[in-house]
């Protein structure tokens, strides 16, 4: 298994472009099954999870063309096949993604249900009770999800909370409905107002994505079309933490700073210089020692989950005490204890993380447990003195392309071995 050694007290310096948001492209190749017709997706991150998801298509009869450069061209006329298999979902639970697209167009799908993960339980209940909502017949069994339906047709569902695949699943469902559908409580990412732009550039007829109420009217069939991923949010404050831990100063290319907005503010209150420049570039520095930010992860436009465990790195170095509260996902502290291993004092109290700033951390080997949990494993490897080995890296690849490539170029020693 590769492993991935960092040495740290570099500051990063240089520039380096952002990558396709992970979390757009899994429901834009779901939504992709909605159609019969040719649909090319550009700006396609290189990662695990897109590679598990486009093997899922292929599983479904999708016809794949892959252009290194221009992305990737999917032709779904000869989907015949309409499961998706335990050994897939098990490694990507996005993979529910295709239930909403299958049962609309095909009237029929059989997933198998994603079990929990490191962070939760992660029920899928929202997902299938929607769908019960617009008529289709399911049946839980042998771990599987049998759904099937004649037509699905609109209805009022109010989510219960807040859920961003359970918000794309039955939006993409209710685009090829008989008649209205209205999502209340929906998820307002920017992940899902993407999805909504590209499903409505395919023919569907959707209002209100990017707010709690999202209105989608069923049309008859859907046609291909073009679309760009929009740049990950997530890898761009990712990095802009990897600059503050350093006190480096970088420029990232290719992002957009809009849907930055909350964790922009809590790393400005950190005292990292950040400029927004335009045509999607910003730039990070962070002169002065770090001052600590108390914050609480929930549902867009608020601080993201997804940034957490980088934030608790950023807090774990700053000069005094912070509280970092985690409100979406019931076990997402893994990381504390490897944390905990490099010479942070954090303390946890239930969803509480009572964080005391130290003056520096000391490398040592640590494992991965989730996507972002392993980012932040590589934050405080950048920071700490002497050598940090981080283990299960195969967590990061699933989120991040390339990262130890992007750092080398930014300044860092960081290398990855196999075996
Ligand atoms: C999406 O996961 C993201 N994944 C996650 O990113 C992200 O952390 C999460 O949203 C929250 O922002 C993708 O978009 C592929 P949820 P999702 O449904 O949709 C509960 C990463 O690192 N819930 O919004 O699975 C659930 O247990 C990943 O890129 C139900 O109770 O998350 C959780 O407490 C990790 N029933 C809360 O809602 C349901 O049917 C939010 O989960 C669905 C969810």
């Amino acid at each position: 298994m590769d492993k991935i050694i960092v040495r740290g007290g570099h500051a990063l310096r240089g520039t380096i472009p952002i990558s396709g948001a992970k979390n757009a492209t899994l429901p834009a190749l779901a939504a992709t099954l909605l159609t019969g017709e040719r649909v090319h997706l550009s700006n396609i991150p290189h990662l695990k999870d897109v590679t598990t998801m486009l093997e899922l298509l292929g599983q479904h009869g999708s016809a794949i063309t892959i252009d290194e450069k221009l992305g990737v061209e999917i032709d779904n006329s000869q989907v015949n096949n309409f499961r998706a298999p335990y050994d897939l979902v098990r490694t990507m639970r996005a993979s529910i993604l295709v239930m909403g697209p299958l049962v609309a167009r095909h009237g029929q799908a059989e997933i198998s249900l994603p079990g929990g993960c490191a962070i939760g339980s992660r029920p899928v209940n929202l997902h299938i009770e929607g769908l019960r909502k617009m008529g289709a017949q399911i049946s839980l069994d042998e771990g599987y999800i049998r759904a099937k339906a004649k037509r699905l047709r609109g209805a009022r569902i109010y989510l219960n909370p807040v859920t961003v695949t359970g918000t794309e699943n039955l939006m993409m469902a209710a685009a090829l409905a008989d008649g209205r559908t209205v999502l209340e409580n929906a998820a307002r990412e920017p992940e899902v107002t993407d999805l909504a732009i590209f499903l409505n550039k395919m023919g569907a007829r959707i209002q209100g994505a990017g707010t709690s109420t999202i209105i989608i009217d069923g049309v008859e069939e859907l046609r291909g079309t073009q679309h760009r991923i929009i740049p990950d949010r997530i890898e761009t404050a990712t990095f802009m933490v990897a600059a503050a831990v350093t006190h480096g100063d970088i420029t990232l290319t290719d992002t957009d700073a809009e849907s930055l907005e909350s964790p922009i503010q809590k790393l400005r209150e950190s005292g990292v210089v950040i400029e927004i420049q335009d045509a999607g570039r910003i730039r990070v520095s962070a002169p002065d020692p770090l001052l600590p930010v108390n914050l609480e992860t929930c549902p867009y436009p608020g601080f993201p989950t997804d940034l957490q465990a980088q934030m608790l790195v950023l807090d774990s170095l700053a000069q005094g005490v912070s509280v970092i509260t985690e409100t979406v996902f019931e076990n997402r502290f893994m990381h504390v204890s490897e944390l905990q291993r490099l010479g942070a004092d954090i303390r946890v109290h239930g969803n509480v993380a009572e964080v005391h700033g130290v003056d520096h951390l000391l490398g040592a080997p640590v494992m991965a447990t989730d996507l972002r949990a392993s980012a932040s494993l590589v934050l405080a490897g950048l920071a700490a003195e002497g050598a940090t080995t981080i283990s299960r890296v195969y967590h990061i690849d699933r989120g991040y392309e390339r990262i130890e490539e992007k750092l080398q170029a930014l300044g860092a020693d960081i290398q990855r071995t196999s075996g």
